[in-house]
């Protein structure tokens, strides 16, 4: 993916949207969000050169710019996967655009399975740190200088200030937060047993097949990162029961309200509390 690419996508996106300073991946079930944008403008994946084409009929993405809180906020409504097949680089190429946008500041959301036994479906859960499983690292291949250094430093993935006010936020609207280190798996089958059990010894707390690589390229391109996940399902093994994608979906319908509100309040927070969020 060159530079010259990814400038051409956010020209475009520029052109049409205007800039943005925070941008919101949605994760799974966790559409809606958008609605929270003042006087918001959208374009289509299908709009912007070199976005990939979705292979889910009736779902191509899009991003919705608006105002939220006087921040201008940009909302990917619609991410990439590793498992639908496309590289490394193109599921994060979404994340460069918004480099060039002018964004700053990340929230990155997801669907996650339990493995941390204290969750229940439907809690949300503030990512402390993160487990890379899948081999794989979109920063693979020659380093764009541009936007970082060759070895990234990865100590805090995830944004001390902005994690702290997320548990705030949440302390403010009664929304019950957990923390924990969230585990990426390639999918797109759900894990096994034995493979949840290795990622409780290893400091898992969540697993989920997205998330990580948009974590890697934000940081890379000096970006602040907040990780929340919606707890979906516990994780294989620890009920007697199988894990499908539509149970999956209906826990993360009944989350949207309070996880749109959370998101709101955090947004509203970083503008009002000073806080230099460069
Ligand atoms: N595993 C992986 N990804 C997921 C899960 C899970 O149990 N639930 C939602 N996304």
């Amino acid at each position: 993916m060159s530079y010259k690419k990814i400038k051409n996508a956010a020209d475009l996106v520029m052109n049409n949207c205007g800039p943005a300073e925070i941008a919101v991946i949605l994760g799974s079930g966790l559409g809606g969000f958008e609605q929270a944008l003042e006087d918001p403008i959208e374009i289509a994946y299908e709009d912007i050169p070199g976005f990939p084409v979705s292979t889910v009929p009736g779902h191509a993405g899009r991003f919705i710019v608006g105002t939220i809180a006087g921040k201008r906020v940009l909302v990917m409504s619609g991410r990439f996967h590793s498992y639908e097949g496309y590289s490394m680089k193109q599921v994060t190429l979404p994340v460069r655009v918004m480099s060039l946008l002018g964004i700053h500041t990340l929230i990155v959301t997801n669907a996650a399975g339990a493995v941390n036994e204290s969750y229940k479906p439907g809690d949300l859960v503030i990512l402390d740190d993160f487990i890379n499983m899948s081999g794989k690292n979109p920063l693979r291949g020659k380093n764009m200088e541009r936007f970082g250094p060759r070895f990234p430093d990865m100590t805090v993935p995830y944004s001390k200030s902005l994690r702290q006010i997320a548990a705030e936020e949440a302390g403010k609207l009664g929304i019950d937060i957990q923390r924990g280190v969230y585990c990426f798996m390639n999918g797109p089958c759900f894990e096994t047993p034995a493979e949840i059990k290795m990622a409780r010894i290893i400091g898992a707390d969540l697993v989920g097949m997205s998330t990580v690589p948009e974590t890697i390229v934000a940081r890379h391109s000096g970006m602040k990162v907040l990780g929340i996940s919606s707890v979906t399902n516990m994780a294989a093994g620890v009920l007697d029961t199988p894990i499908d994608h539509e149970s999956v979906l209906a826990i993360g319908e009944s989350i949207k309200g309070k996880f749109a509100q959370l998101v709101t309040a955090i947004i509203a927070a970083m503008s009002t509390n000073g806080i230099d969020i460069i």
